[in-house]
């Protein structure tokens, strides 16, 4: 599939209606040709590229309206729709990541420096979240794999740390001191390395807002969408599992992995079925959201409802 440069800013109509057309060719709106679209390798028979689960429906992308309107960011408030607004005038440019830790080449990356170095292209994944609801959402973004790379984790290096800013003069939700701030993520070092794993600068051929993390946050679609961090300041490569802001907050219910997982019911609620935001009614919930082929390797041998 065609790469869409960051430069190319794309209305929504006009995104919709080369959607439609690409979908009229088979190249979208089945689960697995999604995927396969996004990474240039269309499946020869696209008829047969039904959503894995035994759901029939067709993904439909989340209208850019509901993306940016209905946000989990509680460093602003746990209010979904109230965050757009508490978020409007987030300071997002200057901005630098520091990457260290276990790495030959730690680097700071600013803004220039990410744009230069990381071609963002379009990923069209399914997020859930571990509430229950769901978003079918066009990323722009870069393979993770890529930054690591250029960083050199050392042989001691087995996970990625991630951070987002902590300013309580621009977040009023900081001040909730029920969570230890700041947001804090992680990922096992193979699990970052899968191409799947992407940051994210951009959403529906533009820049990202505020509510969605802007200026660059994690996507990890086989993941709750909480492993998705946002705005993210420092990424470190360390060698013990990193302690997640939701695993210390409330450790029986939320796991390090997290992998979107229909028969590990959450403990006050189930995670059978999900709500598609914009549609009506109830789907089935894939095993890891619907990308078990390309990631289940990654968990081979354990007990995924004891690693939750
Ligand atoms: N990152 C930060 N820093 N703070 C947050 O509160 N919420 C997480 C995740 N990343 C969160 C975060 C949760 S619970 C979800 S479901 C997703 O962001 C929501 O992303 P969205 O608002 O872009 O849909």
């Amino acid at each position: 599939m065609k790469k869409i440069p960051s430069s190319e800013i794309t209305p929504e109509h006009i995104y919709r209606s080369r959607r439609s057309f690409l979908k009229s060719l088979g190249f979208i709106g089945a689960g697995a040709a999604v995927l396969a679209a996004c990474q240039g390798q269309l499946p020869e028979d696209t008829s047969s590229a039904a959503p894995a689960g035994g759901s029939t429906q067709a993904d439909q992308l989340t209208s850019y309206e509901d993306v940016v309107s209905y946000n989990n960011y509680y460093e602003f408030t746990t209010n979904k729709t109230g965050v757009a607004r508490l978020a409007e005038n987030f300071q997002t440019d200057p901005w630098k990541v520091e990457v260290g830790g276990l790495v030959n080449n730690p680097g700071t990356y600013d803004l220039d420096r990410i744009r230069s170095e990381f071609q963002p292209e379009e990923r069209i994944y399914r997020m859930r979240c571990v509430e229950g609801w769901s978003m079918v959402i066009p990323w722009l973004g870069f393979p993770i794999s890529k930054l690591l790379e250029q960083v050199e984790p050392t042989s001691d290096a087995k996970y990625v740390r991630f951070e987002t800013l902590y300013d309580p003069e621009q977040m009023p939700g900081v001040s909730n001191s029920y969570f230890p701030w700041p947001y804090v993520e992680g990922l096992r070092l193979d699990e970052a390395m899968n191409d799947l794993a992407i940051l994210s600068t951009g959403l529906y051929g533009k820049e990202l807002l505020p509510q969605s993390g802007a200026p660059i946050r994690l996507v990890v679609p086989w993941k709750y969408g909480f492993k998705s961090i946002k705005s993210i300041v420092r990424i470190d490569l360390v060698s013990e599992m990193p302690v997640s802001l939701w695993m210390a907050a409330g450790p029986s219910e939320y796991g390090f992995y997290a992998n979107v997982n229909p028969k590990v019911d959450h403990p006050r609620w189930s995670q059978a079925t999900e709500r598609r935001i914009g549609e009506s009614g109830r789907i089935p919930t894939e095993m890891f959201n619907g990308y078990e082929e390309e990631v289940a390797a990654l968990y081979e041998g354990m007990d995924l409802a004891v690693n939750f």
